[in-house]
């Protein structure tokens, strides 16, 4: 039996260990620049790795600073966000990059100034903090909070707790390298189906030695399925906002085109006009610059 303590100390021990095993080797890791770490972070909030990878490249080719990126229009932005969904993300980048060159170009540092950033909450300022400046704080996902309650704790954390030990693994001068750690193993291995037979750290496991109840079920805002995408609302709104952004059009047009019934296109038009998405411009829609 070792004590908790020993416990930390041996998972810390042996997730460093591991890194050249699990590492997802993503263009962003390690980049110099705190923007595109900023712009991977906010595109990560909502979309997977695989379909973030080609999507972060290309938009940091058009933008490669938040400069770049301010003196574009909104509606170019929303174009070049299609394919990651969630498209309110591209209009707080947007508003993120105008603020940033405003107030002399340089992503800030602390997260009391990243979080005055629209779209930039409590996880995406830890995680630029991090990876961006090294900054000691601990980055928690659901991913991560996984990893906390099985092999750290092997019982259930609270979010306050989760993030409490998150921050307590980060030293001085490793915490971009720890923190992408936590996100590999969470990632790959320690994933709400757990991949325990080939998991690179098991040894150092609390749940995988001691046994029980998965503890991450029951964790408070560790696990939440995603909703189905197809012939959701969402989709319905992706498909009438890539019809705007390839062209003005009406919304007997739009009711046509993408079959949708006018009750429930008018309402996706509303929603897509509240978040500043589009605009009508006399009887056409047309994407908001
Ligand atoms: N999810 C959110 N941020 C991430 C990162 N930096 N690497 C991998 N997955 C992430």
């Amino acid at each position: 039996m070792t004590s908790g303590a020993d416990h930390h100390v041996n998972f810390a021990r042996a997730l460093r260990r591991a890194i050249p095993r699990i590492d997802r080797h993503l263009p962003w890791t390690g980049h110099a620049s705190p923007w595109a770490i900023l712009v991977s972070e906010f595109m990560l909030q909502q979309t997977s790795v695989s379909r973030v990878r080609d999507a972060w490249q290309r938009f940091m080719e058009r933008y490669p600073t938040p400069g770049e990126c301010a003196r574009a229009p909104q509606s170019a932005i929303i174009r070049e966000w299609q394919g990651l969904g969630y498209p309110r993300r591209a209009v707080a980048l947007h508003q993120t990059a105008r603020i940033v060159t405003a107030q002399g170009g340089e992503v800030p540092r602390s997260l009391v100034d990243l979080m005055q950033l629209p779209g930039v909450g409590n996880y995406t300022a830890r995680a630029i903090a991090s990876f961006a400046y090294g900054e000691r704080v601990g980055v928690l996902d659901t991913n991560v909070g996984r990893v906390l309650a099985r092999a750290v704790m092997n019982q259930p954390l609270r979010p306050a707790a989760a993030q409490e030990l998150a921050d307590s693994f980060v030293t001085r001068g490793s915490s971009a390298r720890w923190n992408q750690a936590m996100l590999d193993i969470g990632a790959q291995w320690c994933r709400s189906r757990p991949q325990c037979t080939t998991c690179p750290v098991r040894i150092a496991c609390r749940w995988h030695i001691e046994g029980g109840e998965d503890p991450a079920v029951a964790s408070a805002g560790v696990s939440r399925p995603q909703t189905r995408f197809e012939g959701s609302a969402r989709q319905q709104r992706g498909r009438v906002l890539r019809r705007i952004s390839e062209g003005g059009v009406t919304s007997a047009q739009l009711a046509r085109i993408t079959g949708v019934d006018s009750t429930r296109l008018e309402a996706t038009l509303s929603g897509l006009m509240r978040d500043g998405l589009i605009v009508r411009r006399g009887s056409r829609f047309v994407l908001a610059d």
